[in-house]
C-alpha cells in the first residue's frame, strides 16, 4: 500500500475538517445486528450456518434483513466507518448514505471474511499450501479479490497466516502449515493477489494479515487458549509470516485473541507498537478481532469496556470490531486525557489512507452491469478453471500399494461415504459465499468423468453405519472408492479436537470394506491432519483430499483416473495418534533424539515421528536425486541438485531445501525449509534444480531479538520431502 502525495494530503485535508466525533466514527467497525428474529451474534449465525442448524439461503436472507436497519442514522452522523456486508446492491445503499448524506462524505470500508475463495471457493489454506505454487497462490487470491469488490466488499480478512503446529486446533485448516518459509511465501502471494493495485479498482482490496500474533501456538490445540513462548520463538517462528506480508505492502492488520505471555494481543504494546508499527513500520491499520476488546475484561486485564478500550487504543490498536468500546467510550478517554488526540489522529489518518489507496472516494459502487454477472448462477469460466487447477494440484497422494491407482474408467466402483454425495460439504471452513449448484461433490465429479460407479453411503462422520449397505457396496465391483473425513463444521474456527481420529465409525466402516479382500481405494476429505495409524497399516491406497472448494469432486476423479498425476505435499505433519500433537518437523534435536533406545525422547505407546512428514506426498512416477552440490559465494551458497523421472509417467515434483544450523548460542531446528522448486518431468527427464541461499537468511533471532548470523557448521538438504534428503555439510565465516 503506497500512497502518492497527492493522496496524503488528501487524508490531512480531512482530518483536519473532522471533529473528535466523526474521527472515532472512522475507527468503528460494525458488526451486523441480527435482526428477523435471530437475536444473535454475529459468529453464532456463522456457526449456525457451518452446522447446518440454518441453510446458507437462510443466512443471506437474515443477513440482508440485518443491514436493513443497519444503524443509518449513525452513518449519516459519520458515526460508522465500517461494516461487515457481503450484498453488493445493500453496500452500494450503504456507501450512498455515508457519501452524500454524511457532512464529509467519507465513504466506508466494507469487510468480509473472503479466505479461500468468494463464490469461486477453491481449496482450504493447509491445502493450497501443499502446492507450494507461489504463482498459484496470487492467482487464487486476485480471483477472490475481483469477486469481492463485485460484491461491494473492498476490504478482506485474509490472509490467515498463522503457523500452526497442532492439529488438535481447528483453525489450522485456514492458514499455511506448520512452516514459517512457506508461510512467508504463502502470505507474500496472498497480498500480492489481493492488493493488485491497478487503475480498476474493481480489481483489488486491502488485505488483512490475521492472526497477529501467534495465535495458533494457543496451548494444547485449543481455540482461544493462552499462548507462551520465548522471544526467539515469537521472532523465528510466528511473526516472520506477519514481517513478510507488511514489507510486502499489506494494508491492515487484526489483532488475535490469544493473550501472549501474559498480555493479549488486542492491548499489546509489544507487538503493537514496538514490533509492529516499529519495527517493521507498518503503515496501515489494525483492527481487533470480533468483540477482542470486550474480552480483555473476561481475559483479566481491564477493569471494565473503559479500561479495556484504553488500552487498546494506546497499545496501538486503531479499529474495534464489534463491540462500540470506540464509540462508547473514546470521546470521555480523550476529554479526560487518558488518550491522547495525537494518539487518535494516527489512528484515523492510517484508517483513511487506506481508503484513498482503495479508491473509494472516486469509486465507492459497484458498477450495475458487474452485479448482475454475479447475480446469475453461472460463474466466470476463468474462475471455474483456477478452483479445478487449484484443486487438482492441492491432492495429495500418501499411499498408493500394488499401484492400485490410477483406477480405469472399466473398473466398476462402488462409491462409499456420506461425504462423498454431499456437494455442501467440499468447500471447507470459511466459505460463506458459495451456491450449492457451483459445488461439485466427489460422486457428481466421478460420474462426469464417465466412471461406472454405484453409490453407497453406508455412513459418515457422525452416526452409526449400515452394515446391509455396506456388504452390498461390497458385492459386485472391481474397486471400492471409501471417502472418509471431517464435517465443514468439524474444522475452522472454534472446532479444536482432543481426537483427531477419524470421526464417527468411519474407521469401523473402512475395517469392513477391506475385510472384502476388495481393493480399497480411500479419499480423505478434512480439515486437518488426521491421526491415521490404523490406516496406514491396513489401508493399500490413501489420498488425501482436503476441503477443495466448488471442483472438489472434478479434481478428485481427475486425479483416481490418472488424468492428472497428484503432486501435492502436505504442508503440516500428521501423527499416528492424537497424543503426539503437537507435531512438526522443525523442531529442535534435545540432548537425547528419539529413537527406539528407552532413554530417548519417545513415547511408550506411540512413535516419537510423524506417520507422514512435512513436505511428503508421491505421484503415480517416480523420482530420484543424485550429484548434489553446495558451492559458497561471498554472499549465498550456491546448491544444485539432479532430478530425474524413474517412472512411467510424465510427473511434477517439489524440490525441497532445507537447513540446519548445527551448533549455535540458541538450539536450532534439525531441519528449516529455506526454498523449494518445482520441476516437471517427463519419463526419464533428468533436471538440475538450482538453488540460492542468501547467507543473510541462515541467521536467527535470539531472546534478546536480535538477529545473529553465527559462523560454524551448517548441514543443507535437498529432497522431496521433510525426512528423506541429501546432505552436504559447509563451515560458514559470515
Ligand atoms: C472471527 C475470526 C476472524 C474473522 C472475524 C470476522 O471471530 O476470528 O478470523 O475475520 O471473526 O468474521
Amino acid at each position: 500500500m503506497q500512497l502518492t502525495e497527492a493522496q496524503k494530503s488528501k487524508v490531512e485535508d480531512l482530518l483536519n475538517q473532522m471533529t473528535l466525533e466523526e474521527k472515532i466514527g472512522q475507527m468503528n467497525l460494525e458488526s451486523p445486528s441480527i435482526v428477523g428474529g435471530f437475536e444473535v451474534p454475529f459468529e453464532e449465525l456463522i456457526e449456525m450456518m457451518t452446522d447446518g442448524r440454518i441453510s446458507q439461503e437462510e443466512f443471506q436472507r437474515i443477513m440482508s434483513e440485518a443491514t436493513r436497519d443497519f444503524h443509518e442514522d449513525d452513518i449519516r452522523a459519520g458515526r460508522v466507518g465500517s461494516m461487515m456486508v457481503d450484498d453488493p446492491r445493500k453496500n452500494n445503499e450503504l456507501q450512498k448514505i455515508a457519501i452524500e448524506e454524511s457532512r464529509l462524505g467519507i465513504p466506508l470500508i466494507i469487510g468480509f471474511d473472503v479466505i479461500h475463495g468468494f463464490r469461486s471457493v477453491y481449496p482450504i489454506a493447509i491445502a493450497e499450501a501443499g502446492t507450494f505454487d507461489e504463482e498459484l497462490f496470487e492467482r487464487t487470491a486476485h480471483m477472490a479479490a475481483k469477486e469481492a469488490r463485485a460484491h461491494g466488499i473492498n476490504w478482506t480478512f485474509a490472509p490467515m497466516i498463522d503457523v500452526a503446529r497442532d492439529a488438535r486446533w481447528g483453525r489450522v485448516s485456514e492458514g499455511p502449515g506448520e512452516d514459517t518459509y512457506l508461510g512467508t511465501c504463502f502470505a507474500k502471494a496472498k497480498v500480492r493477489g489481493l492488493q493488485n493495485q491497478t487503475e480498476n479498482s474493481q480489481e483489488y482490496v486491502a488485505a488483512c494479515l490475521k492472526h497477529y500474533v501467534a495465535y495458533g501456538a494457543c496451548e494444547s490445540g485449543r481455540d482461544y487458549n493462552t499462548t507462551n513462548m520465548s522471544m526467539s520463538q515469537l521472532h523465528n517462528v510466528y511473526l516472520p509470516t506477519f514481517k513478510a506480508a507488511v514489507e510486502e505492502g499489506a494494508a491492515t492488520v487484526m489483532a488475535s485473541f490469544n493473550d501472549l505471555n501474559g498480555v493479549p494481543c488486542t492491548v499489546n504494546p509489544y507487538t503493537l507498537r514496538t514490533v509492529l508499527k516499529g519495527l517493521y513500520k507498518f503503515p496501515g491499520f489494525v483492527v481487533s478481532d470480533a468483540n477482542g476488546i470486550k474480552e480483555c475484561v473476561v481475559h483479566g486485564i481491564a477493569e471494565d469496556d473503559a479500561d479495556a478500550g484504553e488500552q487498546a487504543i494506546n497499545a496501538g490498536l486503531d479499529m474495534d470490531m464489534g463491540t462500540n468500546i470506540y464509540k462508547d467510550h473514546l470521546a470521555n478517554l480523550a476529554e479526560s486525557g487518558k488518550v491522547t488526540m495525537d494518539t487518535i489522529n494516527d489512528a484515523v489518518r492510517r484508517i483513511l489512507s487506506v481508503k484513498v489507496w482503495l479508491g473509494l472516494f472516486e469509486n465507492p459502487y459497484v458498477p450495475e452491469e458487474i452485479m448482475q454477472q454475479y447475480e446469475e448462477d453461472r460463474l466466470p469460466g476463468e474462475h471455474v478453471s483456477i478452483t479445478l487447477e487449484a484443486a487438482q494440484k492441492s491432492i495429495v497422494l500418501l499411499k498408493n500399494d500394488d499401484q492400485i491407482l490410477p483406477l480405469s474408467r472399466s473398473q466398476k466402483i462402488s462409491l462409499v461415504g456420506e461425504l462423498a454425495g454431499n456437494a455442501e460439504e467440499v468447500c471447507g471452513a470459511w466459505a460463506m459465499s458459495w451456491k450449492r449448484e457451483n459445488c461439485v461433490s466427489i460422486l457428481a465429479g466421478l460420474k462426469n468423468a464417465g466412471a461406472d460407479v454405484n453409490y453407497f453411503p453406508c455412513g459418515g462422520p457422525e452416526g452409526n453405519i449400515n452394515e446391509e449397505e455396506i456388504s452390498k457396496a461390497t458385492e459386485d465391483c472391481d474397486v471400492i472408492v471409501a471417502v472418509v473425513g471431517e464435517l465443514i463444521s468439524m474444522s475452522g474456527e472454534a472446532s479444536s479436537k482432543a481426537n483427531i481420529e477419524l470421526p464417527g465409525k468411519q474407521r469401523e466402516m473402512l475395517k469392513r470394506l477391506v475385510a472384502s479382500r476388495k481393493p480399497v481405494v480411500t479419499v480423505l476429505m478434512n480439515g486437518r491432519p488426521l491421526a491415521l495409524d490404523w490406516e496406514a497399516e491396513n489401508l493399500p491406497v490413501i489420498v488425501e483430499s482436503w476441503h477443495l472448494g466448488i471442483q472438489m469432486g472434478t479434481a478428485v476423479a481427475s486425479v483416481l483416473f490418472g488424468d492428472v498425476n497428484p503432486s501435492g505435499k502436505l504442508s503440516s505433519s500428521f501423527p499416528s495418534v492424537s497424543g503426539q500433537c503437537p507435531i512438526y518437523y522443525n523442531h529442535p534435536s534435545t540432548g537425547r533424539p528419539g529413537s527406539k533406545s528407552k532413554f530417548t525422547s519417545r513415547y511408550l505407546d506411540a512413535p516419537f515421528d510423524a506417520l507422514y512428514p512435512f513436505g511428503y506426498g508421491l505421484s503415480y512416477t517416480t523420482f530420484a536425486y543424485d550429484d548434489m552440490k553446495v558451492t559458497e559465494g561471498n554472499d549465498e551458497l550456491q546448491v544444485t541438485v539432479d532430478v530425474t523421472n524413474t517412472g512411467a509417467v510424465a510427473g511434477t515434483e517439489t524440490v525441497q531445501l532445507y537447513m540446519q544450523d548445527v551448533t549455535g548460542s540458541i538450539v536450532r531446528p534439525v531441519k528449516e525449509l529455506k526454498g523449494f522448486i518445482k520441476l516437471e518431468l517427463k519419463v526419464g527427464e533428468i533436471k538440475k534444480a538450482m538453488f540460492t541461499l542468501k547467507k543473510q537468511d541462515m541467521g536467527f533471532y535470539d531472546n534478546d531479538s536480535n538477529y545473529l548470523l553465527e559462523d560454524g557448521l551448517f548441514r543443507i538438504y535437498v529432497g522431496g520431502n521433510s525426512r528423506e534428503c541429501l546432505c552436504e555439510e559447509i563451515r560458514i565465516t559470515f
